[in-house]
């Protein structure tokens, strides 16, 4: 039997449901904030990814689905959906005109990982980008946004903030974090070691026990922050607080992709084991320009729909639309024209099979219908059909012509 690939699962039944619950309820939200649906291709040239996402994360160093196609080109599945709403953003010249777009997309990601729970090959992220807006307000925003997305989902959260500086504060202090790590290399692990020369600042969120005691005393970027990035990290405190959302600061948080400057975020939940993070984002003022666009700040998020999945309970749905049936098939055919004109306007089911009344009703009831319409014998020799309303439980008989 030819199975489904490691860490790419089929999305099916109740999850499926809760799928596009989650995709429905995000969407919503997004549009209430401005935000317009985009939609880019699934595969793109890999120098879009080792640019934007860049050489030194893990995501393009070790996790891309890259291969050269039958054209020769370098292309790969995309691992993340930011950097192609830039790269789009860039193409179709909007950052040529100079205003504030905002957009929004879902869909499947694919990233080469280790899989386990809450960490797969395939998963889908639902994401927004906006362009244009360099005020904090916006980053609060875009997190305001989020909590009102898990609030309507019933997730509990945890939200952690940090500020990763600017190109102007950042540069100094990553050269202070090197020779702090060059002094502590020998206690550090391989992975540390290597991030000292290519990406020093991610050695800060290293998952092993021992670095993190290590590095608990070595600078930390919230505290080197320039006059500007300081303002803004300390107004989005307080905007965030006058909004009523908590958060903590965490001066460990560095986001495992290169193109974040000032404000980074991560939501975390306890609820959904070690892979905790539930959404992430932050600021990217650097990447259209970095990408030959015109510069342009940008502020976005991404949240994780599998790992949500379990978090979500779906909300009772009323009775509703119409099941038919028949109680001998030679009736089909009346049955199959009565529903498709009920179609037009409601939810129709038409069962095939010829059933008894009781079976029908039962399972007129199972899927959820409030209308259980039988044609029998009866009601074919009189022109008619029985209906019961099985929420308000009453029965007629109605004549098919005025049906
Ligand atoms: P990210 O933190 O890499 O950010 O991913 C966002 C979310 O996707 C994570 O918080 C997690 O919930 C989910 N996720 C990531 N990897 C996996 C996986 N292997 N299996 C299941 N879920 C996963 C980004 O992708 C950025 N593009 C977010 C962003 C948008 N920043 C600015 N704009």
């Amino acid at each position: 039997m030819v199975k489904s690939l490691r860490g790419m699962n089929d999305i099916t039944g109740l999850e499926s449901k809760k799928f596009n619950f989650i995709i429905e309820t995000s969407s919503r939200i997004a549009k209430k904030y401005g935000f317009e649906y985009i939609e880019t291709p699934l595969l793109e040239e890999t120098a879009l990814f080792k640019r934007s996402v860049g050489e030194s994360s893990d995501i393009v160093g070790k996790e891309m689905y890259q291969f050269i196609d039958k054209g020769k080109n370098d292309v790969c599945l995309r691992p993340e959906g930011t950097a192609g709403v830039v790269r789009s953003f860039i193409q179709n010249k909007l950052d040529k005109r100079g205003e504030k777009q905002k957009f929004f997309y879902f869909g499947s990601m694919f990233r080469y990982e280790r899989p386990q729970k809450g960490r797969f090959r395939l998963f889908h992220q639902f994401g927004c980008e906006s362009f244009g807006e360099s005020s904090v307000f916006e980053d609060a925003s875009i997190i305001l946004m989020i909590r009102d997305i898990f609030e309507t989902l019933e997730i509990s959260f945890t939200l952690k903030i940090n500020s990763l500086g600017c190109s102007e504060c950042m540069p100094k202090y990553r050269a202070n974090l090197i020779i702090d790590l060059e002094k502590k290399r020998d206690e550090l692990c391989e992975d540390c070691n290597r991030r000292i020369e290519i990406n020093p600042i991610r050695t800060l969120d290293c998952k092993s026990e021992s670095c993190q005691t290590k590095l608990s005393d070595s600078p930390k970027i919230v505290d080197n922050l320039c006059e500007e990035c300081y303002s803004d990290f300390d107004k989005l405190k307080k905007i965030l607080s006058e909004n009523g959302v908590d958060f903590e600061i965490d001066k460990h948080l560095v986001r495992g992709l290169d193109y974040y400057s000032k404000t980074a975020f991560e939501f975390v939940s306890d609820e959904v084991g070690s892979q905790n993070a539930i959404a992430g984002g932050g600021r990217y003022d650097k990447l259209v320009e970095f990408l030959d666009g015109k510069p342009t700040p940008a502020v976005g998020f991404a949240l994780g729909i599998e790992r949500i999945l379990d978090l979500v309970t779906l909300p009772k749905t009323d009775m509703e639309g119409w099941y038919f049936g028949v109680l001998d098939e030679e009736n089909l055919e009346t049955i199959f024209n009565l529903a498709s004109r009920k179609r037009v306007f409601q939810k129709v089911h038409i069962e095939y099979r010829k059933r008894s009344l009781k079976t029908h009703i039962k399972n007129a009831l199972k899927m959820g219908y409030q209308h259980c319409a039988i044609l029998g014998s009866d009601e074919v020799a009189n022109r008619t059909i029985w209906v019961k309303d099985l929420k308000a439980k009453y029965e007629e008989i109605i004549s098919q012509d005025s049906f």
